[in-house]
């Protein structure tokens, strides 16, 4: 939630800055804006709505040129979407320019504070107060930027990532950070600081961590890390490893779709290297030790959203595989409800951003009562993973589009891995047995290519049925999430009313949505295997469509049976149950997308939305 980045180099910042914004306005895109010092003051532009309308401003009124330089893209907590509201907001004196994600949770009492002391506040949000704390902090540290954010930082509340320049220390930029994230890039002759490393990895793969309650001094030749009283700190470094295209649309209209169509090889990256030659899982990352998977008696998914889906998904394929109970938590409520988790839970933390708050602190609460944690992340760097005792990464690569896609298969794949290293460890599973799912995992990238391939059919559907007001999605077994996301990405992206139901709750309630022509998308499960829920299915199919409802099946090839009882068959190729998910989702990813741009939607930044949600 909001996008930071700063910048001291040798290069133009303003360059620098804008384009890292455009790498981070899935973050928030409610309004962004720029300082940069010239000539020993500040220059400020700022402007509500997507980034390009900075972009315009800059174009009509330019900024000078300047090698020190912060920008934000915002999305709105404390006042609405306006220019006055837009960050960097810069102190009465005109010294300080401050950006902020996060919330000052005791803004108010700051506010009037300096009312009190005749400042004059000129926005509705949080993050004004801040410069002005600043600069009436200055004078009493010896005009030291960094000692007067210890002063400030350990006044205020609540989650805050805080950069600011000043133009009377021109060539530094100095960053704070609790509960928000902030990384440094580490260049040469150049630094930077932003809310995640898509900012800046086209400059440098060399990062530094921030930990909890620090601040970072830049200049284009040092990185000094304190903590709020100044004590000293080492930051561990990390290195980026992703393709520097991977951020780039690469010939696609959307990021989306390309995300989409990534997942093949996403799958694929998130797979290797993680089985010995012997055909055992070996997961060298988890560094806990062997006996804490053998030892547990629960496990808890705690995630949001997407996150939260590929949990339940999880949750068949480990309580299955290891006869261990597992609990799926929606993140939000997990802390507040006092949950029984002790050291004989791991409590899996499931982030794509790795940066979620509610999943953080769901995760430190589960900590808190001596749990065992464990995060399943994409992002290298971020808060989560630091803070977990152990973390597998999935391997999707960057994902821009605010609607995640590629990022969920590789999920359910990092969490059936450690479904499989929990079986083994414990003996739930043979080895021959382990090997078996290795190979339909394994399978998984070649079969996700083939949805790809056959996909083209569901763009027409989606153009036939984009004016429905509501679709419901129905599933059964790992069906059932699948239901769930798919609903959730026609909300996310269409803006419709779109709501996923487990089969046989149908009749409880739903079915009372069921009127002539509803959409009714059903994710049919396997006729082999347990074909007792393909026959369920088809009675719940044959209760809605009595009622008018328009079926379309997701189904897998062979299943001729369903088409009897469907308007339209999205043909599925044949996998394994478990393994249903990551075929099955993919036309529902897709449906969503064109719905959306037939509905004439920014696919890619819907509305009210951002990717990466810091605040609770
Ligand atoms: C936001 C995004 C969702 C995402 C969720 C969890 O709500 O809009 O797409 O699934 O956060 O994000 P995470 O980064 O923790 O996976």
């Amino acid at each position: 939630m909001c996008g930071i980045v700063g910048y001291v180099g040798q290069k133009q910042a303003l360059e620098v800055v804008v384009a890292g914004l455009r790498r981070l306005e899935y973050r928030g895109y409610d309004s962004a804006g720029v300082a940069v010092i010239a000539d020993g003051h500040l220059e400020t532009r700022k402007k509500a709505g997507k980034l390009t309308n900075l972009e315009t401003l800059l174009g009509e009124d330019p900024l000078p040129n300047s090698t020190t330089g912060i920008g934000h893209t915002r999305w709105a907590t404390h006042g609405g979407p306006t220019d006055s509201n837009a960050h960097p907001h810069v102190s009465e004196d005109g010294r300080i320019a401050v950006i902020h994600n996060g919330i000052i949770e005791n803004f108010a009492v700051l506010r009037e504070e300096l009312t009190a002391a005749g400042v004059t506040l000129t926005s509705e949000t949080d993050t004004e107060v801040v410069a002005h704390m600043l600069a009436r902090a200055l004078p009493a540290v010896g005009d030291s930027l960094q000692v007067a954010m210890q002063a400030v930082c350990s006044q205020l509340e609540g989650a805050f990532t805080l950069v600011v320049i000043d133009p009377s220390q021109p060539d530094i930029v100095v960053g704070a950070r609790r509960n928000s994230p902030l990384v440094v890039g580490v260049g040469d002759g150049e630094n930077f600081l932003a809310s995640d490393v898509a900012a800046f990895f086209e400059h440098t793969r060399n990062a530094l961590e921030l930990g909890q309650d620090q601040i970072v001094t830049l200049t284009a030749e040092s990185v000094t890390v304190t903590d709020f009283s100044g004590n000293p700190v080492t930051p561990r470094a990390f290195t980026v490893d992703w393709d520097a295209s991977a951020a780039e649309k690469g010939g696609f209209d959307l990021f989306m779709l390309k995300e989409i169509s990534e997942q093949p090889k996403a799958v694929a990256d998130s797979l290797r290297g993680r089985t010995s030659p012997q055909g055992r899982i070996q997961l060298d990352e988890l560094t806990l030790d062997e006996s804490v998977f053998r030892d547990i008696t629960k496990v808890v998914v705690v995630a949001c959203g997407t996150a939260a889906h590929a949990g339940m998904v999880a949750k068949y394929a480990i309580e299955h595989w290891t006869r261990l109970p597992v609990d799926v938590e929606l993140a939000s409520e997990f802390r507040y409800r006092d949950p029984v988790v002790g050291p004989d839970s791991l409590v899996i933390a499931i982030s794509q951003s790795g940066e979620t708050m509610d999943t953080l602190m769901a995760l430190r609460h589960a900590a808190a009562q001596g749990a065992r944690t464990l995060a399943i992340c994409n992002t290298v760097g971020s808060t989560i993973p630091r803070e977990s005792d152990a973390v597998l990464y999935t391997y999707a690569g960057p994902e821009i589009a605010v609607a995640s896609t590629k990022a969920f298969l590789t999920q359910i794949i990092a969490a059936y891995l450690v479904g499989l290293f929990l079986a083994q460890a414990r003996g739930a599973l043979t080895e021959e047995e382990i090997r078996g799912i290795l190979q339909d995992l394994n399978d998984m990238p070649q079969k996700v290519d083939l949805v790809l391939d056959t996909v083209e059919p569901v763009r027409a559907l989606a153009q036939q049925l984009s004016t429905a007001t509501s679709v419901l999605f129905l599933g059964r077994h790992v069906g059932y999430p699948v239901a769930l996301e798919g609903a959730l990405k026609l909300k996310e992206l269409a803006y419709m009313h779109a709501e996923g139901f487990p089969a046989g709750e149908l009749k409880h309630g739903p079915i009372a949505l069921i009127e002539d022509g509803v959409p009714v998308v059903v994710v049919v499960p396997s006729p082999r295997g347990r074909a007792v829920l393909h026959d369920k299915i088809i009675s719940n199919i044959q209760e809605v469509r009595a009622r008018g409802a328009v079926i379309i099946a997701v189904a897998e090839e062979g299943d001729e049976v369903i088409t009897g009882f469907a308007d339209h068959v999205i043909r599925v190729p044949e996998v394994p149950p478990l393994m249903q998910p990551l075929v099955s989702t993919v036309p529902l990813q897709v449906f969503a997308c064109e719905m959306a741009t037939v509905k004439g939607h920014d696919v890619d930044q819907p509305r009210n939305l951002a990717k990466s949600v810091t605040v609770e």
